[in-house]
């Protein structure tokens, strides 16, 4: 499931974000590409040990684990440390399927790759182009978020960047290993909480409330790896 996480980061938090990045040093995108990406990457990314990439990081990761939608949503076992791109001057990214497994740079310890995430960091207004297109079952879907918002969806999906003709665009993207490898059952399992909540709001203290939210935790112990 395609599942967009409004407000992870504040407008002041994008703003900080965006004064550290614009003024440190980036180098080419091939860094972290395989080799069938690598053809078709063209764009500018943090190196994995600037200081400035691993700070901002651990703030990403911070909001992430303060964000109720996220944490339902994904179900996180483990998140790889976010990374950083920017796209100006044609930049864009070709068709591919990201890499399965990652090796967490700083720990050596590999993650499998079930989801992945861009978090945009420059405003729609401020370039053209640079649509994120993700392909699934229902047809391509564009996605092009403000400042601060964020698209979590399948790491099996095929994705694409289209060129950015003017402006630039930064955003911060990285992957995530969920305690719930299917898809299917993810979706299965939000949609649950969703509606879990969505009845605990108009019937508070409605006695099959705990029966539902029991039945949500007996699935998630069913499908687990933790
Ligand atoms: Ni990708």
């Amino acid at each position: 499931m395609l599942i967009q996480i409004p407000e992870v980061l504040s407008q002041e938090e994008v703003v900080q974000f965006r004064n550290e990045l614009d003024s440190t040093d980036w180098v080419d995108g091939k860094v972290t590409a395989g080799y069938q990406s690598a053809r078709v990457k063209d764009n500018m990314q943090l190196p994995d040990t600037s200081p400035v990439a691993i700070s901002l990081g651990q703030r990403i990761v911070q909001a992430l684990h303060r964000n109720p939608l996220f944490i339902s949503a994904a179900l996180p076992a483990k998140i790889f440390p976010p990374l950083f791109n920017r796209y100006d001057g044609g930049h864009a990214f070709g068709n591919h399927v990201d890499n399965s497994i990652r090796r967490i740079p700083m720990t050596g310890e590999q993650i499998r790759t079930d989801l992945s995430v861009t978090l945009f960091l420059s405003s729609p207004e401020e370039y053209d182009g640079g649509e994120l297109i993700i392909d699934d079952t229902y047809g391509a879907h564009s996605i092009k978020l403000p400042a601060g918002h964020m698209v979590l969806y399948p790491s099996t999906s095929l994705h694409r960047v289209l060129p950015v003709t003017r402006g630039s665009r930064v955003s911060s993207f990285f992957w995530l290993q969920s305690m719930i490898r299917h898809d299917a059952h993810r979706t299965l399992l939000l949609n649950l909480d969703v509606a879990i909540q969505k009845v605990g709001m108009d019937m508070e203290k409605h006695p099959s409330l705990v029966e539902l939210t029991g039945i949500y935790h007996n699935l998630l112990r069913e499908w687990a790896e933790v």
